[in-house]
């Protein structure tokens, strides 16, 4: 078994055109969660909130994974913990992919647990349940739990692993930003790819201060001719 975990943030997906949530020109500095991203909002308001996720599936559905995504796959049996719900590491090729805070390729519906798959790229989709209420997305909004048997398939394979690579993440939000200590604890070489630092890069033994389109391809070109 390849002993490596990915960790992806936002950062990866930056240079496919996908926005991050931090910074200038973030998902957060342009809407507010409380109107966009949480369950009250969605209570409140179904049809703004639907809105909302239409408008970014199309934008992410026009994007591509890129360099950073794609050496990622060459890593094979490596397991990949991202924070994103763009879906750009499967569209990549990745297979083992544990999406800690949902996909923005599913809904579901808080009544009767029906669940939806919707293709990238498909724009007509369903936005009633058999049921009759709204489907939501099967996003983790602000507020919601992270799913458990996720948060334990990710533990798991982190306290196991002997290399922990973390890309493109603030680090700014809980559980996720407790992961790169939690491999660390264990013993891993952990290993930073963020052209900014972070809150958490004092943790890293190596930190790579390049965009992940670049640092990821030579990572991974240097882990496989050791
Ligand atoms: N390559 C690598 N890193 C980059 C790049 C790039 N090309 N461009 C930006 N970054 C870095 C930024 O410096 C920043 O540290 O990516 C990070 C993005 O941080 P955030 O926007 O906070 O994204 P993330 O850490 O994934 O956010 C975590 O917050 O709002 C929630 O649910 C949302 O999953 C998200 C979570």
């Amino acid at each position: 078994m390849n002993k490596t975990i990915f960790f992806t943030g936002a950062g990866i997906s930056a240079e496919s055109g996908v926005p991050t949530y931090r910074g200038r020109g973030g998902v957060w500095e342009q809407y507010n969660y409380e109107e966009y991203a949480c369950q009250e909002a969605f209570d409140r308001n179904p049809k703004k909130v639907i809105e909302f996720h239409k408008v970014r599936r199309k934008a992410v559905g026009f994007c591509k994974p890129n360099a950073g995504h794609l050496a990622i796959t060459a890593m094979q049996g490596a397991t990949i913990i991202t924070q994103n719900i763009d879906g750009l590491h499967q569209r990549a090729g990745s297979k083992t992919v544990i999406e800690l805070h949902g996909s923005l390729w599913k809904n579901r519906c808080n009544y009767c647990d029906e669940t939806q798959e919707i293709i990238p790229g498909e724009f007509y989709y369903k936005t009633l349940c058999n049921c009759g209420r709204y489907f939501r997305p099967d996003i983790v909004w602000f507020g919601d739990s992270l799913k458990e048997h996720n948060i334990r398939q990710a533990m798991h394979a982190i306290e196991h692993c002997e290399t922990f690579i973390s890309i493109g993440t603030s680090g700014a939000v809980w559980p996720a930003a407790g992961f790169p200590e939690l491999a660390k604890s264990h013993g891993a070489m952990c290993i930073e790819i963020n052209p900014e630092p972070t809150e958490l890069s004092y943790m890293f033994d190596e930190c790579i201060r390049e965009k992940a389109s670049v640092a990821v391809p030579k990572l991974v070109k240097r882990m496989l001719e050791k």
